[in-house]
């Protein structure tokens, strides 16, 4: 017991080094003192990642990375002394050590050695879209070249998902399926209101781009200028059993929503598409509970699973949306209401959520994480890229 209390002391005393240099980086950000050294920082990268003036580089590394380092080292001395000199519990030390490591790769950076420590600036192709927890090269390029005021996060994005600048949607340019229904219509509206440009895709409305089951693909240049395509589109034929009632729900629920999702894939070449492309796919809570409508749960659950075989090696962000009951022509006895269910939403998207569950079904957040967890597990098994 005494040794997890030591291990877990250990653990957090990383931690607390990395909410440090978070906070370090922000100020740099917004405090006047530390902006025209983390602005040269800002200026030495071009977006291919490459160093434009190694002058300036050495420069950068000895005025913002060393002071960073260095105020990660004071920050942790506190920790631990505290930790050591009132509950006898020394762990600490291991934060310091930490942050020591990168006082020392940033001081050598300064006189040009040990250039390839600089792990999160390194030029070349980005191997893998942004990662969920832990900061690679896309998830970093953000904050150079999509929003400085975000993406804050050094090593880990934990500071980013608390205070929800782990998603910047300022200037972005978001399609949204369904846009004439309800969750649709609300979710045009929040995206506004956090300086998205927002693009409805319709099927029927009078307002937006028009488009129909089948013919995805003639909206292949339209997809070439978006950031984010949220399929939302849905429908729901209830208790029916039919022929008809299988295709319209399999048509319409699941193939054109894969279709529309292996189309923006498609679209995804240089380094700035995986960075900043992501697809948002509103399944339901349908994936893992009843919704009293067969067609509509199979349609949902099959959609659901080629959405996590297809995630394992997907060239962009892929988020899940699944919802509860919310009012709507498709739910007339949903019980919230979907412009709540639409902040939520957009809320957890910006804590950079990748299965964003909004439901008053507490079994919802149980079971649908089990669930999506096993299912990958096992396509991750027993399939290849
Ligand atoms: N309401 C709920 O309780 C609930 C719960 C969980 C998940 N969801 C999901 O949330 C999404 C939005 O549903 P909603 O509740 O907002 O329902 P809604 O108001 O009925 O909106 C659904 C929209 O889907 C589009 N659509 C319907 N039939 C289509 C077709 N044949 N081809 C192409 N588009 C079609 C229509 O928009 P356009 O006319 O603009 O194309 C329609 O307005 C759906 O995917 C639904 O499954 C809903």
């Amino acid at each position: 017991m005494a040794l997890l209390v030591h291990f877990s002391v250990a653990f957090l005393s990383v931690l607390w080094a990395e909410v440090w240099r978070d906070i370090y980086h922000m100020a740099g950000h917004y405090w006047k003192p530390l902006q025209p050294w983390h602005n040269l920082h800002h200026r030495i990268f071009n977006p291919d990642l490459e160093v434009t003036n190694w002058e300036l580089y050495h420069r950068s590394e000895l005025f913002n990375d060393v002071p960073e380092a260095i105020f990660m080292v004071i920050m942790g001395l506190i920790g631990a002394g505290i930790m050591t000199y009132f509950y006898d519990l020394p762990g600490g030390i291991l934060g310091v050590c930490y942050s020591g490591s990168f006082l020392v790769t940033s001081l050598a950076r300064s006189r040009g050695w040990l250039l390839n420590t600089d792990l999160t600036h390194k030029p070349g192709l980005f191997e893998a879209p942004p990662a969920p927890w832990l900061v690679n090269r896309a998830y970093h390029w953000r904050h150079h070249f999509d929003n400085g005021r975000a993406y804050f996060g050094g090593t880990i994005s934990l500071m980013d998902k608390i205070l929800g600048t782990a998603l910047s949607l300022k200037g972005k340019r978001v399609a949204v399926t369904g846009a004439s229904g309800a969750m649709g219509g609300a979710l045009l509206e929040e995206l506004k209101k956090q300086g998205a440009t927002v693009v409805p895709l319709t099927s029927s409305g009078v307002e937006g781009v028009r488009w129909q089951t089948g013919a995805e693909a003639d909206h292949i240049e339209l997809l070439k200028t978006i950031d984010i395509l949220i399929l939302n589109h849905g429908v729901n034929v209830y208790g029916a059993r039919d022929p008809e009632a299988i295709k319209t729900s399999y048509e319409v629920n699941a193939y054109s929503v894969w279709r529309w999702m292996e189309l923006f894939f498609a679209t995804i070449e240089t380094n700035r598409d995986r960075a900043l492309k992501e697809v948002w796919i509103n399944t339901s809570e349908a994936e893992v509970s009843p919704a009293f409508s067969p067609l509509y749960e199979l349609s949902k659950r099959w959609i659901g699973d080629i959405i996590t075989l297809r995630r394992l090696d997907a060239p962009c962000i892929v988020r899940k949306i699944i919802l509860g009951p919310f009012k709507s022509k498709l739910n007339p006895y949903g019980v919230m209401s979907s412009g709540w269910v639409a902040w939520a939403v957009v809320a957890l998207a910006k804590r950079d959520w990748r299965d964003i569950i909004v439901t008053i079904n507490p079994l919802t957040y149980l079971f649908f994480p089990l669930k999506e967890f096993s299912r990958s597990l096992y396509f991750r098994l027993f399939s290849k890229r």
